[in-house]
């Protein structure tokens, strides 16, 4: 069986650039020296994709040869192969055979079917099968460099909730580091901090919710400007929300997908109306679980305290973080759940994350927590956090990617 071949070939393809240059060279030549059949020969300088699919070739590695445009593949070739001709993976991968005359209605128009674009950002927002992951990478004075935060984890949690949505992302988390890396060399100015958003979704055009198990996806990593708020003496309010949090065995909070986030929204929108900044969501067991864009963490007798994953929280890289750099301190450390009222009596409350950094709490639910400013705990985490982040440290340099200038 060489259908390994096939796959192998496909993996060559984007990963040896002197094998793809000799395929586009002589692809006749480079496939006679594989051990292949005469039919998957034919087939392969064909860019008979379904053909190949069907003697068992892997789509999400054929996709490979149309994205390196080889075998005169191209990805709208790639689309109409595939799916013809029958929809192999319930999935339009081109624009579908639409009259240049239809029309639909946007926003109060009737405007050309085909001009109703969407930028690719919007797409997973109102996307049921979406995933994403937000990363900061930070200006490193002391080292005179952009330094990525703990890249490797979130591309693994990137994978991992494609995965777990059961979509299949053509990059492994490496890749996706590398991918990063080089478009920060791209879009970053010396001096400035640059958040990452990668995000996954079903490729292709779905025309209904429930995309097919097993569809690819496509992954984009965006990233923009932000401004670190660390060591800025930072407090928030808090409000225990009335709406529950989702609950964790139907909607996993291990997934980051967007469809996770709107629990988070009416969350939010509801402490904002009750004058707090941040919601805390309870489960349906009535533990504390975290809030719409942040992990929390409490002091209680100086142990520090997070919720346990089976409560119903993302794991977060942030939590991962301070759990190490508090056994650093010498600041015990549970992982445990966590009762709704040891909040209101707790020393110390915090919102942890990748957006939030380290944000102490001053008021739950009008119960006021410390003395009203940054807790020693929140303080010794802050300093110690943004000594790693900001590269003043060489403690854990296997959390830190350096961007090329
Ligand atoms: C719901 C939720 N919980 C926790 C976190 C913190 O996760 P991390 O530390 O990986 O950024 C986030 C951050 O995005 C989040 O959205």
């Amino acid at each position: 069986m060489t259908v390994h071949e096939i796959d192998r070939l496909c993996h060559r393809v984007s990963h040896d650039p002197a094998f793809l240059a000799s395929l586009h060279a002589d692809p006749a030549g480079v496939l006679a020296g594989l051990p292949l059949s005469a039919g998957e020969r034919r087939d392969l300088l064909a860019g008979d994709v379904l053909a190949l699919h069907r003697r068992g070739a892997h789509p999400v590695l054929l996709v490979r040869l149309a994205t390196h445009r080889v075998f005169g593949l191209t990805p709208q070739l790639y689309g109409r192969r595939i799916s013809a001709p029958g929809p192999l993976l319930e999935v339009i991968m081109t624009m579908p055979d639409v009259s240049p005359d239809r029309v639909l209605w946007r926003n109060g128009e009737f405007i050309p079917w085909h001009e109703a674009t969407v930028h690719v950002n919007a797409i997973g927002h109102a996307s049921v099968s979406a995933a994403f992951e937000g990363v900061h990478s930070y200006w490193s004075p002391a080292r005179g460099q952009l330094l990525g935060f703990r890249f490797r984890e979130h591309m693994k949690r990137l994978h991992d909730s494609l995965r777990l949505s059961r979509l299949v992302p053509a990059f492994d988390p490496d890749e996706l580091v590398e991918a990063a890396a080089e478009l920060l060399t791209r879009v970053s100015e010396p001096g400035k901090d640059v958040y990452v958003r990668p995000w996954g979704f079903a490729a292709g055009l779905h025309r209904e919710q429930m995309v097919a198990a097993g569809a690819p996806a496509e992954i984009v990593i965006d990233s923009w400007d932000f401004t670190s708020k660390l060591g800025q003496g930072r407090t928030c309010t808090l409000a225990v929300s009335s709406w529950p949090r989702t609950n964790h065995s139907a909607s996993p909070a291990t997934m980051k997908v967007f469809s996770n986030y709107h629990n988070g929204r009416l969350g939010n929108a509801e402490a904002r109306q009750r004058g707090a900044d941040w919601p805390v969501f309870i489960n349906d067991r009535g533990e504390v679980t975290e809030s719409s864009g942040a992990c929390l963490a409490m002091v209680r007798d100086g142990v520090l305290c997070f919720p346990d994953l089976a409560s119903g929280v993302l794991d977060s890289v942030t939590r991962d973080t301070m759990r190490v750099l508090a056994a650093e301190a010498g600041i015990p450390v549970q992982i445990r759940r966590i009762e709704r009222t040891e909040l209101y009596l707790a020393d110390e409350v915090m919102l942890l994350g990748t957006a939030a950094e380290v944000l102490p709490a001053t008021e739950i639910d009008g119960f006021p927590i410390g003395s009203g400013k940054q807790g020693p705990v929140a303080q010794e985490l802050e300093t110690r956090y943004h000594d790693l982040v900001r590269g003043a440290v060489t403690t854990h340099e296997q959390w830190l990617t350096p961007v090329k200038a």
